[in-house]
């Protein structure tokens, strides 16, 4: 390239256009992910834009500080991607909480460090305030982003025990607020020009380390995913601000979409399991594994049946819903699943699936899961249209789901998850649950659906399940 084409690319005007051109793309690609069938051809939109956003970073005369500046970048490029393509290949559907909150610490991280080394940039002095500020708030939100996030991972991964781990009463509090105020007068001491900088940020780092730490910890395993959706809009806020320090616009777009759409995500999930953010963050629920229940202790008794006898049922049913859950995804029943539905189509009776916004362990599991079992989208119903067709249902037959169906969310007001909106299956003339014993869900409570006289449990792994009734409805 000649080097008056080389000076072109680098002209301001030039890199703010390809800015705007990048989060252009990123904004369109988004719009895809509202759909699976466009999900990945939106992907693809917002990964090109992403491409276009670091060339042209990469392309700004004064990032080049020293010729081992480009190895540098280009070597964290190459590790970058010899870790995440693989990994992003290789993750199964039930580990992707966890991917996410690996992947979230990560940008979290970036944003801390960016923070230390603008500061190391500008110790004595020349760093105006109104870009100071943003950078703190980029050093102390990043930093306990990545350290929640770590945390989050190791929760889920079962690295680190899953129930709560908190101080007692409400030392935990009293530990949590000391820390960030400590955090936060720290960056007011440090803007305001101490002569040990380079100790101060260091020490806003560390604190909010601790406090990134001491504030997921006590979060109960089962909260995680409303917890990792939560940091990720702490990482998209701490990025909009690093952006704002760093004058790079695309980092300010991005960042605020990441944290806008993660706070509306967090408030979504919080609605759909009932619970509130403030109670999720105190932590406490949901983090023990659960135990069975017994169907002696208390003298209720359940009906156990076959896949012979549910298969008659269903082919002589005129509709069938389906409401799967989170058993489905661990048992992987998704193509399974899809093959039942055909079969069953295929002697006439209408089949839906009732998908529940929790279902599962992340938002829109089921649907990506049927998705790739290539279960036509239109069978899909959200639980508000589901719902008042379970009285012109005949079977209902419940795959590996069971807070999602529990009827105590409405009835019983003492339950954990009074409250809830749920999928009321026990409204349809008939229903058959999939699942291996009598064991509890996500959160530990007994479901008064599987000792109803019109629910049948058909227990085993719901693949070979499912795989057992298809077989049978076929053969008759
Ligand atoms: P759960 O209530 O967790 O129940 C899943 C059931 O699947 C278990 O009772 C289990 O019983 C069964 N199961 C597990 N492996 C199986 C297998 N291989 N074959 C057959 N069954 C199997 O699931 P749900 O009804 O989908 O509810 C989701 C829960 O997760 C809700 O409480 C929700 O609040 C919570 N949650 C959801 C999200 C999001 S965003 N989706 C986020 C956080 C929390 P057995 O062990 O007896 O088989």
């Amino acid at each position: 390239m000649t080097a008056l084409g080389t000076v072109f690319l680098q002209t301001k005007d030039f890199i703010y256009a390809a800015y705007i051109v990048a989060f252009a793309l990123l904004i369109y690609g988004m719009t895809g992910l509202t759909g699976p069938k466009t999900a990945v051809r939106g992907n693809k939109i917002a990964a090109v834009g992403m491409a276009i956003a670091v060339v042209a970073t990469l392309l700004r005369e004064h990032e080049f500080s020293g010729s081992g500046t480009v190895w540098l970048i280009l070597l964290g490029v190459v590790i970058g991607t010899a870790v995440g393509v693989p990994a992003a290949l290789k993750v199964r559907m039930t580990a992707m909480p966890q991917m996410v909150a690996l992947f979230n610490g990560v940008g979290g991280g970036a944003v801390a460090l960016i923070a230390w080394i603008e500061f190391r940039h500008h110790f004595g002095g020349g760093y105006p305030l109104r870009v100071e500020i943003f950078e703190l708030f980029g050093a102390i939100v990043g930093s306990i982003s990545f350290w929640g996030s770590n945390i989050a991972f190791g929760k889920l991964q079962e690295i680190l025990p899953s129930r709560p781990i908190k101080l007692p009463g409400r030392a935990q509090t009293v530990v949590n607020v000391g820390l960030f105020l400590v955090a936060v007068a720290s960056a007011i001491v440090l803007s305001s020009g101490t002569h040990s900088q380079a100790l101060f940020i260091l020490g806003i780092l560390v604190v909010s380390a601790i406090l990134g730490n001491l504030v997921v910890l006590p979060i109960g395993g089962a909260d995680m995913p409303v917890v990792i959706s939560l940091l990720n809009a702490f990482t998209g806020l701490s990025a909009a601000a690093t952006g704002v320090g760093l004058d790079n616009p695309v980092m300010i777009v991005a960042g605020m979409i990441v944290g806008a759409s993660g706070t509306i995500l967090t408030n979504l999930m919080a609605k759909a399991m009932n619970r509130s953010v403030p109670a999720i963050v105190a932590g406490g629920f949901g983090g023990e594994v659960s135990a069975p229940v017994s169907a002696s202790s208390d003298g209720r008794s359940y009906r156990s049946t076959s896949a012979q006898d549910v298969a008659i049922q269903l082919a002589y049913a005129r509709q069938v819903v389906v409401a799967p859950g989170y058993g489905m995804a661990v048992a992987q029943a998704q193509h399974a699943v899809r093959a039942l539905e055909k079969a069953l189509e295929a002697k006439g009776v209408i089949v839906k699936y009732a998908i529940h916004p929790v279902a599962g362990r992340m938002p829109g599991h089921m649907n990506v899961l049927l998705a790739e079992a290539d279960v036509p989208y239109d069978l899909l119903r959200e639980m508000d249209d589901i719902n008042p067709e379970f009285p012109r249902t005949d079977v209902t037959l419940v795959i590996g789901a069971n807070d999602v169906t529990n009827p105590a969310a409405e009835s019983d007001p003492g339950s954990p998850i009074y409250g809830m909106p749920s999928l009321e299956v026990d409204r349809s003339a008939a229903v058959v649950v999939l699942k291996r014993s009598m064991a509890s869900g996500f959160a530990g409570i007994d479901n008064p659906l599987f000792y109803d006289p019109k629910t049948s449990m058909l227990f085993g792994d719901a693949k070979a399940s499912v795989t057992e009734l298809t077989a049978e409805v076929q053969a008759l």
